[in-house]
C-alpha cells in the first residue's frame, strides 16, 4: 500500500494526533454513504434536501421516513475492522483524539468493546468527539426535551410521527442539519486538539462540509500534516503528505496497529 509506511513512521514520531472521520469509515459496516452514487430508495435526493429544518418544515414525514429508513440500516451494523483500529488506537495512545461526522455510533460501540476486552478505562469524553449528533437519539423542536430513542417509530403520516411528552411539538431526530449550528464544546475542543497535532489522519470523508471540514486544515495551520485514507480522491488530496487509496477497513490495521506509543517512556 502507497502511502503505508511512510505514514506508519509519522505516526510513531508524532506528539499530538487527530483522526477525523466521515461516512466512508462505516461504508463496510453497511452504512451508506451520502454523496456516493447509489441507485438506492434515496437516491433522487440531495442529503442537503433531507436533512435542513427547513425540509422538516416542508415535509416533515418524508424527512422522518428517511431518518427511520437509515436508523433500520444502521441498527444492524456492526463496527468494522477501521472502528476496532481506531479505537485501539485510541486507547493506547493518550495524545490521540477522534473526531467524528458520524451519528451511526459506531466508533463509541467499537470503543466500548475494545476497552472491555482491553481492561481499559473509558477514555475522556473529549478525546471522543461527534460533531453532527446520534441517529439513535430524538429531541423535541420547541422545547429542551430529548431522549436516546433505539426502538422504531411510526412515521408513516403525520398523526404517527413522534411528539414530545411535555409539550406536544414533533421530535426530531438529533442530528445536526444543514443551516444548524454544531455543538459549541465538540466543535471547540476538536479544532484545539487539531491545531496541537503534529497529524491529522483523515479517512472516508469527501471534506466539503463544513465547519467541520476545518478540522484537518486547522492542523496544517498549526504547522501539521495529513495522512488520508480514501479510496477516492477529494477535496482534501492535494493537502495531504501520505494518500492510502485504499478501503478503510483494509488500511487501518495495517496502519494503526501494533504501532508503539510515543509518548510512554
Ligand atoms: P460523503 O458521502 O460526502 O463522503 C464519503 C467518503 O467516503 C467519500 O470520499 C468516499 O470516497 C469515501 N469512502 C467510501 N467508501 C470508503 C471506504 N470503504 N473506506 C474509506 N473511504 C471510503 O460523507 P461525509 O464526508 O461523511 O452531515 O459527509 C459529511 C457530512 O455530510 C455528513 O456528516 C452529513 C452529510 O450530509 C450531516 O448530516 C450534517
Amino acid at each position: 500500500m502507497e502511502g503505508l509506511e511512510d505514514g506508519r513512521a509519522a505516526l510513531r514520531k508524532a506528539r499530538g494526533v487527530v483522526m477525523f472521520t466521515g461516512a466512508g469509515v462505516s461504508a463496510e459496516s453497511g452504512v451508506p454513504t451520502f454523496r456516493d452514487p447509489t441507485d438506492g430508495l434515496w437516491s433522487r435526493y440531495r442529503p442537503e434536501e433531507l436533512a435542513s429544518a427547513q425540509a422538516f418544515a416542508r415535509d416533515p414525514v418524508l424527512v422522518w421516513r428517511w431518518y427511520a429508513d437509515r436508523r433500520r440500516g444502521i441498527r444492524q451494523c456492526r463496527p468494522n475492522p477501521a472502528h476496532t483500529a481506531l479505537a485501539r488506537f485510541l486507547l493506547r495512545r493518550s495524545d490521540a483524539t477522534l473526531v467524528t461526522q458520524n451519528v451511526d455510533g459506531l466508533h463509541q460501540l467499537a470503543l466500548e468493546e475494545e476497552a472491555r476486552n482491553e481492561g481499559s478505562p473509558p477514555v475522556e469524553w473529549e478525546r471522543m468527539l461527534s460533531l453532527h449528533g446520534d441517529i439513535f437519539r430524538v429531541r423535541c423542536t420547541r422545547c429542551p426535551y430529548g431522549r436516546t430513542q433505539r426502538e422504531p417509530m411510526g412515521v408513516e403520516d403525520e398523526e404517527s410521527l413522534p411528539r414530545c411528552p411535555d409539550c406536544d411539538r414533533l421530535l426530531r431526530p438529533d442530528v445536526v442539519w444543514f443551516g444548524e449550528v454544531l455543538p459549541r464544546e465538540a466543535l471547540e475542543g476538536a479544532l484545539r486538539a487539531a491545531r496541537r497535532a503534529d497529524i491529522c489522519l483523515v479517512v472516508g470523508t469527501s471534506a466539503v462540509v463544513y465547519p467541520a471540514a476545518s478540522i484537518p486544515r486547522a492542523t496544517l495551520d498549526g504547522g501539521g500534516r495529513l495522512i488520508e485514507v480514501n479510496p477516492a480522491r477529494t477535496a482534501l488530496s492535494a493537502l495531504a503528505d501520505w494518500r492510502i487509496a485504499e478501503p478503510a477497513g483494509r488500511a487501518l490495521p495495517a496502519l494503526l496497529d501494533r504501532l508503539p506509543d510515543p509518548t510512554e517512556p
